[in-house]
């Protein structure tokens, strides 16, 4: 976590058709989720299927650090031990969270409104990103806040003796900060309210609800979603199954897709429709997909995803499903580089505060690579076309994004594509490389730079 691990460049080439069933990790989302909630009710919740990535066992240990018991029996069940709401105890030492922004941002909401004080600080890419946006309404509710200037991590937080319910209109389309005050708002007497103009990814309400929070959703008068939550909640252990990642899924889908000749099935993939904008996108840009065995798993539907290679049409991504696929744009423009004419992915600003500054890494990617690509402050256009050069060396910046779709690049460019630093991956998708080998893809160590 705090000390970077080496830098490990990967290569990839140009790979025969892939074909095979694999099942995507855990999902991130709803792995943070589990691990938190679990702390914060009373008795054993059990996770099945959680995704051992960097990120989420950051939280294991920072749900530790705050007092509950954390373990992963070795069938591969994780249980936690709550403490309640209202139950946390003060960190002994500061909580490095590595390079989950996530996993920070959900944890920090947490922390303000227990009467404690913790500090929390990240990577190099983690302490650049912007925490103003749960800075602010937690100072709303009473948490006091030391941070580095610019409302960046380093930062402590220290939580009042009873903190203020409040309402609150989300400035920017963020789960992470709906659920960061959702998160506080389980500690606060009275009524938390949440107004998100743009619906974002609704695991935290979901998951409150089984619980046994009381929460309500609703529709205001101009269309915003509306979240009332009930404070001093009492939760229930739960028993968790953790659906696959659409976003890490993301990968060998799009490696089918411009692979010519692919047959992949991509297993038990959450289809909740707040994550389900890439898929929505391909079909409409002509991929061959279909999904089969749909079925519900702890409240969510999930399905097999089949993905056979073909040609994609570009086309003018709108801004609104943004929400819907925020995470899986760097691997679609990599799919836009192999389509017919211009796909404009717009309204998509957000992606500058990600791991990485993901519009500009993506588009100094593709250039790298031979593909003609325009940057705007808030936008990318990728002029496609059936071949791409590449031969190109990406930099990843800390980004396990940004390593994974150009490796998947490399799968069907002419050259091989070479990513300067693999390291990241781990953070959410460990098996990455061997799932990606098990298809048929040609990915391999390369010498450091
Ligand atoms: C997430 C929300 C999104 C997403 C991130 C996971 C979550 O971030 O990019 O990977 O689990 O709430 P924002 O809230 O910053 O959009």
């Amino acid at each position: 976590m705090s000390t970077e691990p080496r830098a490990t460049p990967l290569r990839a080439r140009r790979s025969g058709p892939l074909a095979g069933r694999v099942r995507p990790p855990g999902d991130k989302s709803i792995s943070h989720r589990s691990l938190m909630l679990g702390a914060l009710a009373v008795g054993e919740t059990t996770v099945e299927g959680l995704l051992e990535g960097e990120d989420v066992l950051a939280t294991a240990a920072a749900m530790r650090a705050f007092g509950a018991t954390v373990h992963r029996a070795d069938n591969g069940v994780w249980s936690v031990r709550g403490l309640g709401v209202g139950g946390l105890l003060e960190p002994d030492h500061v909580i490095d969270y590595g390079n989950a922004g996530t996993g920070v941002r959900l944890a920090m909401g947490i922390a303000g409104s227990h009467a404690l004080s913790a500090t929390f600080t990240g990577d190099a890419s983690l302490v650049g990103r912007p925490m103003g946006r749960v800075f602010d309404p937690l100072r709303r509710m009473g948490v006091q806040v030391l941070s580095r200037s610019g409302d960046r991590l380093p930062a402590t937080l220290r939580g009042p003796d009873m903190a203020l319910p409040i309402e609150y209109r989300l400035p920017v389309a963020s789960a992470q900060v709906k659920s960061a005050v959702l998160l506080a708002g389980l500690n606060t007497p009275g009524t938390t309210t949440i107004i998100e103009p743009v619906p974002t990814r609704d695991h935290t309400e979901r998951m409150l609800a089984a619980f046994g929070a009381s929460l309500e959703t609703g529709i205001g008068d101009d269309g915003a979603r509306v979240i009332r939550l009930e404070g001093r909640a009492n939760l229930k252990p739960q028993k968790i199954v953790v659906p696959g990642d659409p976003s890490s899924a993301a990968f060998p889908i799009i490696a089918a897709v411009i692979v010519e000749g692919s047959d992949v099935t991509v297993e038990n993939v959450l289809m909740n429709p707040t994550r389900f904008g890439l898929v929505e996108t391909l079909v409409e840009m002509g991929a061959d997909i279909s999904i089969d065995n749909r079925r519900v798993i702890g409240g969510e539907e999930v399905g097999d995803i089949r993905v056979r290679g073909g040609r994609l049409r570009g086309m003018a991504v709108p801004a609104a499903r943004a929400p819907s696929m925020i995470d899986e744009y760097p691997i679609l423009a990599v799919a836009a580089a192999f389509a017919e004419g211009d796909t404009r992915l717009e309204g998509i600003g957000e992606l500058r505060v990600k791991e990485s500054d993901r519009i500009a890494s993506v588009v100094a990617g593709l250039a790298a690579n031979g593909v003609n690509v325009e940057e705007g402050p808030e936008s990318i256009v990728v002029h496609g076309g059936a071949k791409v050069v590449g031969g190109g060396t990406v930099a990843t910046h800390l980004d396990h994004r940004i390593a994974m779709s150009f490796l998947v690049l490399g799968l069907a460019a002419d050259e091989p594509v070479t990513v300067d630093d693999a390291a990241p991956i781990a953070t959410s998708f460990p098996a990455f490389r061997t799932m990606m080998s098990g298809l048929g893809a040609d990915i391999e160590e390369a010498a450091a730079g």
